[in-house]
């Protein structure tokens, strides 16, 4: 069984990758770190540190008290957050992912996730279906983190050996953990308002299109890229990720089948610049050909899961309408 350090793992995909993994490996092998006191419930029931990716010697500590082979890491700032504070998105995103890479090189860790995002293309990436070789100039700190970061990784595979591997995430809907500042969070806050107040304001325009995916199949992707066999994921440098594209107004039609009657305006904000900067769909055809991907919800499934889940939890929390 690997032993597994997660950081960043009282974020949006955290709280879910770190009982997955615990599902899969056992919860004594996966090592939760939070940063300060952030953190719910469900990391408590397996080994549990805080640390500050900007701290090397905890790092350090960490793999070494739990004799960690392998890292998750996913502290980062998002990409509405960084454009916020670009130079703590710089602190946080690059120093902290090279503290990490250093960490895991003098420890003999010898696997490493860590995620990318749709957010590296910029605005000269071919709008629909990017190639997995398009340009790669980002007009956001965050995208700028992100190619830094994936020739950062690839810089450690070709020197050090350590097998890190990418995923270049698309917007991720998740019924479990908030969003944490970036640009596709309206794709969450829109069921979580729908089912408690019958209306939402929209961050982005209606006809705002954007690559998506929902979390149980980017848990799924992590774990088949990381156990994929070597030979088969011979790329160290991001992999494009994709599963559905669709616009803001689409996803509010999909609701609408379920929960005919609510409205929708929509106000766009400084977020709206950072959409548009992005493609509207990815050709991950290179991660499907490779280690096998293939995603499990389109858009009218993944409607339906998320009102399924969240409709009794925010009613028997007395949040419903
Ligand atoms: N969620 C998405 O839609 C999405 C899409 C593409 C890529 N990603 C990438 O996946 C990774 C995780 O994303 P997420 O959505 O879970 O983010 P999140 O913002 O929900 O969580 C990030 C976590 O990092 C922690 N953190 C921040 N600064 C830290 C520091 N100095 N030391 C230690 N921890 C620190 C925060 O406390 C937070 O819990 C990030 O690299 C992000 O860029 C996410």
């Amino acid at each position: 069984m690997p032993r597994v350090l997660v950081t960043g793992s009282a974020g949006q995909i955290g709280t879910e990758l770190v009982p997955h993994l615990r599902s899969l490996y056992g919860k004594d092998n996966v090592v939760a770190a939070i940063h300060k006191a952030s953190g719910g419930p469900s990391l408590r029931d397996g080994p549990l540190v805080t640390l500050d990716t900007g701290d090397s010697a905890a790092i350090d500590g960490a793999i070494r008290e739990f004799n960690v082979d392998t890292i998750y890491h996913l502290a980062a700032l998002l990409s509405a957050t960084g454009e916020n504070d670009p130079q703590l998105a710089w602190r946080v995103n690059i120093d902290g992912l090279r503290n990490v890479l250093e960490a895991a090189r003098k420890n003999g860790v010898r696997k490493l996730f860590w995620p990318s995002s749709i957010g590296a293309f910029g605005p000269d990436a071919p709008r629909t279906n990017a190639p997995q070789n398009s340009p790669l100039n980002p007009t956001t700190m965050y995208g700028v983190t992100k190619v830094a970061g994936e020739l950062l990784c690839n810089y450690y595979f070709v020197k050090y050996g350590l097998d890190v591997r990418i995923l270049r995430y698309p917007g991720l809907i998740s019924n479990v953990a908030p969003p944490g500042g970036g640009t596709t969070d309206y794709a969450v806050e829109i069921f979580y308002a729908v089912l408690q107040k019958g209306s939402y304001v929209c961050f982005l325009r209606e006809d705002t299109v954007l690559p998506m995916m929902y979390m149980p199949d980017a848990l799924k992707a992590t774990v088949m890229l990381m156990e994929a066999e070597p030979k088969k994921a011979p790329r160290h440098l991001g992999y494009n990720l994709a599963a559905i594209s669709f616009s803001a107004g689409e996803l509010a039609a999909e609701i609408r089948t379920h929960i005919p009657g609510f409205t929708v305006t929509y106000s766009p904000d400084q977020r709206q610049k950072i959409a548009d900067s992005w493609p509207m769909s990815i050709d991950d055809s290179e991660a499907r050909r490779d280690w096998g991907w293939k995603h499990d919800y389109d858009l009218q499934r993944m409607v339906a899961d998320m009102l399924a889940k969240l409709r009794p939890r925010l009613t028997s929390e007395g949040k419903g309408v």
